[in-house]
């Protein structure tokens, strides 16, 4: 299994969360944060000069699926986000070692 975790624009999120129901994700977790990439939070990077860091606000989405599903997934995604523009967000992949379906005792796949 795959944890796929997206960090999107707020007013992308309706769009990715809506690409991955059609694409049938079994479940995702998704929170409120705030980020910084490359710009450090800026519209411009000011070559030489100081300045703050700003931190805003993003979506995460967390989706565990299987490891078939993984890159088709982060696809899914990657296209519902973007804009072409700096802060449309960052997509990666980490192994899951293990997932159990509590109501059923349900194991990794079949968990999911
Ligand atoms: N290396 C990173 N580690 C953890 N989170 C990150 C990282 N890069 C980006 N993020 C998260 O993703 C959000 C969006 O990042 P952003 O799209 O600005 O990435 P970027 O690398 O600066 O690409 P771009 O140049 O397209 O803006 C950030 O606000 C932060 O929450
Ligand atoms: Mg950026």
């Amino acid at each position: 299994m795959k944890l796929v975790t997206a960090v999107v624009r707020p007013e992308n999120f309706g769009a990715v969360k809506d690409a991955l129901e059609r694409h049938g994700v079994q479940g995702m977790t998704v929170l409120s944060v705030h980020g910084y990439g490359r710009q450090r939070g800026h519209r411009e990077v000011y070559r030489g000069a100081e300045y703050t860091v700003d931190l805003l606000e993003k979506v995460r989405i967390e989706t565990v699926v299987t490891d078939a599903e993984a890159q088709d997934v982060v696809s899914v995604v990657v296209a519902a986000a973007r804009t072409g523009e700096p802060g449309d967000g960052k997509v990666w992949v980490t192994h899951v070692e293990h997932a159990v379906r509590v109501s059923t005792g349900e194991r990794d796949d079949a968990a999911l």
